[in-house]
């Protein structure tokens, strides 16, 4: 009976994520540092899953999408004509008594204070003052003015540190593909339409990051910037759509948990001529999972202008030349996890005790196969266990575990999500088979040795 509820579930998803070597707060022996995570050996695995499962569907799989891996730190003129410099801002709001430093635009949700209608800071102070807005932390009404924070992350390149060194940390990998567009034409010449992809690290001086894994400074964006005629702007956007929730079903989350938010023009990023967010239902609210956005030639022309290049690309059937427009799908890495760890938490109610499971999709789970052999003592079992995991940790990501007693190993397993645990037993030396433990059924079966491979393989890979 699954007893799985809403109540303490972030907490309960934390606590596991530390216990069982998912996610770490970062610099721990220091104190931590201020909303910073490091993954864990089984966050680095789940990590990869979702970056190869990723790559393989929207790069390997096609002819006209190309993977590119560029620089964190760019020359400063990409954010200049990106509009990063100027407009990449969150409304901040200071409490005179005790410091917090607050989103404004957050504070304002939470007065029913519609943002669509607000047009500037002022405004946005104008109303905060009118709903008697207080600061959530201490609850004092004494605020500042709303003013602007910009959220690139300076830093200074070379030994001296002024002005003419400034530099950034890139506030989204997108740029690179709209950097690099005119390489991969001259490399490739690929017809329209066609994308470039990447993975990697972003960096945003968040006013406010929380929710553990959900908000914070650094964090991996998987992007493509599609590059395509204008005239058909709207059939790629809705094939992106459908591209976004295929991949949401196929990593196993649930569509009953998805919701598109169309964002209204007064709320959409600079750049964007039309945004969905999509949406997950987290634990502490329906917030943004991935964004799929139309930004037109924005970025293209910005930098055509900045850089002095030209940046068009000429279409042998029309035998013209223009800025192709862009449709960008992006998907977050860390949002990924935090929704698949949701969605897999799952509790038990088993006769003795309360199992808890992650229930992930055999894909995604960190370990795929746990061996164990049933004593540790008894040097047969011991060495038959290492010739089993020598056996399969060619073809699966597998774990050898031999610390406690068999239960609290399978329990284990069950709280990290492998989906298979072979026990080798006494038995084992006689009849060269070992018992394989459904994760989900904990049904158990025997299988011989010989048999393994081809067993997992039909299990984990079809
Ligand atoms: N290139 C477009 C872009 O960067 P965005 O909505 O600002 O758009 C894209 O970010 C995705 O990156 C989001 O949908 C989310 O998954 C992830 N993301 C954004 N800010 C984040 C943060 N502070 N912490 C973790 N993930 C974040």
């Amino acid at each position: 009976m699954s007893l799985t509820s809403n109540e303490n579930l972030m907490e309960k998803i934390v606590s596991l994520c530390k216990r069982r070597g998912f996610v770490y707060p970062s610099s721990e022996i220091y104190g931590g540092f201020a909303n910073s995570w490091d993954f864990g050996p089984l966050g680095a695995e789940l990590k990869l899953n979702i970056k190869n499962l990723w790559w393989k569907k929207f790069v390997h799989q096609r002819d006209n999408i190309f993977g590119i891996d560029a620089s964190i730190i760019m020359n400063p003129k990409v954010w200049q004509a990106s509009g990063h410099v100027s407009g990449f801002t969150d409304p901040l709001i200071d409490c005179k008594e005790c410091k917090a430093r607050i989103r404004a635009d957050h504070l304002a949700e939470g007065y029913n204070i519609e943002l669509s209608k607000i047009k500037n800071t002022k405004k946005l102070s104008e109303a905060l003052k009118k709903a008697n807005a207080k600061c959530p932390l201490c609850g004092s009404e004494n605020l500042t003015e709303v003013r602007n924070f910009n959220l690139l992350f300076k830093t200074f390149v070379g030994p001296v540190e002024d002005e003419s060194s400034t530099a950034y940390l890139r506030g989204e990998t997108a740029q690179a593909m709209f950097v690099d567009f005119k390489n991969i034409l001259n490399s490739f010449h690929p017809k329209l339409p066609f994308g470039i992809a990447q993975i990697g690290k972003a960096f945003r001086n968040e006013i406010t990051p929380g929710n553990f894994i959900f908000r914070t400074r650094e964090f991996e964006q998987m992007e493509i910037e599609y590059f395509i005629k204008k005239e058909e702007w709207e059939k790629h956007f809705e094939y992106w759509k459908d591209q976004m929730l295929s991949w949401i079903d196929e990593i196993g989350i649930k569509r009953e948990n998805i919701y598109l938010h169309e964002i209204p023009a007064e709320e959409r990023a600079h750049y964007s001529q039309r945004t969905i967010d999509i949406e997950y239902k987290f634990p502490f609210g329906q917030k943004e999972l991935y964004g799929l956005a139309y930004r037109g030639d924005y970025d293209l022309k910005n930098h055509q202008e900045y850089s002095k290049e030209d940046l068009t690309y000429f279409d042998q059937e029309t035998n013209s030349r223009f800025l192709p427009h862009v449709i960008e799908p992006t998907f977050g890495v860390e949002r990924t996890i935090l929704a698949l760890l949701v969605e897999a938490y799952t509790e038990e109610k088993l006769e003795k005790e309360t199992r808890v499971v992650l229930k992930f999709n055999k894909k995604i789970a960190p370990f795929k196969v746990a061996v164990l052999p049933l004593v540790r003592n008894k040097e047969e079992i011991v060495n038959k266990s290492k010739e089993v995991f020598n056996l399969i940790k060619e073809n699966f990501v597998s774990m050898y575990d031999e610390t406690g007693s068999i239960g609290k190993r399978y329990r284990r397993q069950d709280e990290i999500g492998t989906p298979f645990c072979i026990t080798i037993d006494f038995e084992t030396l006689n009849d060269n088979s070992v018992t394989i433990r459904d994760r989900d059924s904990m049904k158990q079966e025997r299988v011989r040795i010989e048999e393994l491979n081809d067993f997992l393989n039909e299990k984990l890979n079809n």
